[in-house]
């Protein structure tokens, strides 16, 4: 039998990750060693507290039944998350309706696209971005209108800048600070900002925000929800996965909205009823738990950065080290692609970078370098780069 895949599936753009993985074995095949500086993933390990609490809640029966609180995780998961934001960001939720688990906030921008948008709604999706806001969108049937992230506004939306007929269309806009794949971070003003347009218009504000902590140089980063009247028309989501180095583990958390949470929660009930307990008890071991974690692997991307920005600057790129994330946003020469400098660069020097126009056609003119991977692979990559600078696209700006 021939298995046809639903009309959805054809319409999503292709998955950036899965496309640089299928070059990368290519390129393998054909013998060379490659680097990948193409996935934000961290490197190093989970701290071993965290990995320690796992492993007694996963030895206690009491925690092999369905996840407690249902879809929404444990109260004491919710409770731990509220005291977090009111430690890390003076923001004050209450943990019965405005705090739930999710299973990394990547479930979090998926389920809200289909807890909220109907067939034919407007989402408003940051371009570049990252490619999930898309696929969720598409996923619930929604139009997708794309808003421009220029670099001459520092990559924030220009709020006044959006059609008044798009903006009374839409529904939802994603916007997430500190960028991937920009780096940009905002500020509460810029979010007060939002909060106003989102007020205007009607539209939910959906904050993605799972690189809140990793900046660097003392920058501080703010939560959407420090705007006053944010939890009026706005969700956060945040994210074990970054600054504990937990990706694997899938857990993440919803803040905000309490009809919003309640409506994510609905769908929730239906799909996946929330994450492992053990889960959540590893993860209230690393929020409660010794936060020397966060500070050293600032230490180590902070180095990486420096590394990179140099390495970048030696071939002729122009760019500031980013304040924020663990990638590098860097721009390439005028008159050549980001898809061609990519190529180059893993032919030529055996390292995957990605290129812009995956994140959006305002991505064009961009490479985004990753610095999630351990330092020895990394000096390599940069060491290699370095190398064939004779050999990369200069273009006609240069
Ligand atoms: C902007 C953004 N949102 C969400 C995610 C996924 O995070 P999580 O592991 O919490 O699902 C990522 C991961 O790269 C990301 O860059």
């Amino acid at each position: 039998m021939d298995i046809k895949r639903a009309d959805r599936l054809g319409r999503l753009p292709p998955y950036l990750y899965v496309e640089i993985r299928r070059k990368t074995r290519e390129a393998q095949a054909r013998g060379i060693d490659v680097i990948s500086l193409g996935v934000g993933d961290p490197d190093q390990p989970t701290p071993q507290h965290v990995v320690d609490a796992l492993a007694r809640a996963a030895a206690d029966p009491a925690n092999h039944q369905y996840p407690t609180g249902e879809d929404r995780g444990m109260p004491k998961f919710r409770k731990c998350v509220a005291d977090w934001y009111a430690r890390r960001f003076k923001v004050n939720l209450d943990p019965e309706t405005e705090v739930m688990a999710l299973i990394g906030s990547k479930e979090g921008n998926h389920h809200v696209a289909l807890a909220l948008l109907n067939p034919g709604d407007v989402a408003i999706v940051p371009d570049p971005g990252y490619p999930a806001y898309i696929a969720s969108a598409i996923f619930a049937g929604a139009e997708v209108a794309r808003v421009p992230l220029r670099a001459e506004d520092g990559f924030l939306i220009d709020f006044d800048a959006i059609p008044a007929d798009l903006a009374r269309r839409a529904k939802v806009i994603w916007l997430s600070y500190p960028n991937n794949p920009t780096t940009a971070i905002a500020t509460v003003d810029f979010y007060r900002k939002a909060v106003a347009w989102a007020k205007r218009y009607d539209v939910v504000l959906v904050s993605d925000n799972p690189y809140s902590e990793i900046s660097f140089d003392g920058v501080y980063i703010p939560s959407l929800l420090e705007a006053e009247g944010a939890k009026d028309v706005a969700i956060e989501f945040n994210s074990m996965s970054k600054p504990y180095n937990m990706t694997g583990w899938r857990i993440g958390m919803a803040v905000g909205n309490a009809q919003i949470i309640g409506a994510i929660s609905q769908v929730k009930q239906n799909t996946d009823s929330g994450q492992f307990n053990a889960i959540q008890y590893a993860a209230m071991a690393a929020l409660d738990g010794p936060q020397d974690i966060v500070t050293r692997n600032l230490a180590i991307y902070r180095r990486r950065r420096d590394l990179a920005v140099d390495a970048l600057r030696a071939i002729d790129l122009d760019l500031q080290p980013p304040k924020a994330t663990f990638y590098v946003w860097a721009p390439i020469p005028k008159g050549t692609t980001s898809l061609d400098f990519a190529g180059r660069l893993l032919d030529e020097a055996g390292v995957v970078v990605t290129p812009g126009i995956g994140y959006g056609s305002r991505g064009e003119g961009f490479i985004r370098l990753s610095l999630s991977v351990p330092d020895a692979r990394l000096e390599e990559a940069l060491a290699r780069i370095k190398k064939v600078k004779d050999r990369l696209p200069v273009g006609a700006g240069l």
